[in-house]
């Protein structure tokens, strides 16, 4: 079952010399959740923040819940930083922790939501044994590490895929896990990635790198919920 329409603006775009002030206006214009992108320069070749960041910003973004991504490796000894700086959410590449049924119980025990990501290399496999372990699976459009590439096509397939595990498992579990997309996100292809099969949408140029941020969330919205089936 397609979990409601979530917009995450990813703040890997916004004005660093005033974040608070653009976490603050994004969730005012619309944003359901803040993706947070925690890069290492060792999982990811690129260098953004840390825990103490993702503490100071909880209180601008209000009712919106902090998605962390973390692009890290290893994993686990950033999972209790993040949880308690506020995380409601803390992802993670399965490459990059030696155990990761290990990772998925740490971040539910800090009282977290669970997400795995999956690179555009990585395959779906990943998934057999974990989804009881998982809140959210997200699929990468773009290589990690920058924001601002375009959006690699055959995401749409691997979506699709996603989208039939989680349905199957959903119906005999009875959970709810969401499908997430991160990278290349845009108001022109929006439509079709929801088509696929998402239903959670990070967005980091698109939203920060735009004029009018509550047109632009507005817009992603309805497009998205436009193309889902009725
Ligand atoms: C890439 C990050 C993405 C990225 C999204 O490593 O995980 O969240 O910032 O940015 P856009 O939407 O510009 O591709
Ligand atoms: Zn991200």
């Amino acid at each position: 079952m397609r979990q409601s329409t979530v917009i995450a603006p990813s703040i890997l775009s916004a004005n660093f010399a005033r974040l608070g002030d653009d976490v603050a206006g994004v969730v005012e214009s619309g944003a359901d959740w803040v993706h947070f992108d925690v890069m290492d320069n060792h999982y990811v070749p690129n260098l953004s923040f840390g825990p103490m960041i993702c503490e100071a910003l909880r209180p601008f973004a209000a009712h919106a819940m902090m998605d962390v991504h973390l692009m890290v490796e290893p994993v686990d000894a950033l999972v209790v930083p993040f949880a308690k700086a506020g995380a409601g959410l803390i992802s993670f590449h399965p490459e990059a922790s030696h155990h990761v049924d290990r990772t998925l119980a740490l971040i539910r025990e800090q009282g977290c939501k669970t997400g795995l990501v999956f690179n555009p290399a990585t395959p779906l496999a990943w998934l057999d044994h974990l989804m009881d372990k998982l809140d959210l699976v997200m699929l990468m459009a773009v290589n990690p590490g920058f924001g601002g590439q375009g959006f690699i096509a055959s995401t749409l397939d691997k979506l699709a895929e996603a989208r039939r595990r989680i349905d199957a498992y959903e119906q005999l579990s009875g959970r709810t896990i969401r499908l997430e997309v991160d990278g290349g996100v845009k108001t022109d292809n929006i439509a079709a990635i929801a088509a696929a099969g998402a239903d959670t949408f990070v967005a980091g140029s698109a939203v920060f790198g735009s004029q009018d941020r509550r047109a632009t969330i507005a817009a992603l919205r309805a497009a998205a919920e436009a193309s889902r089936e009725p």
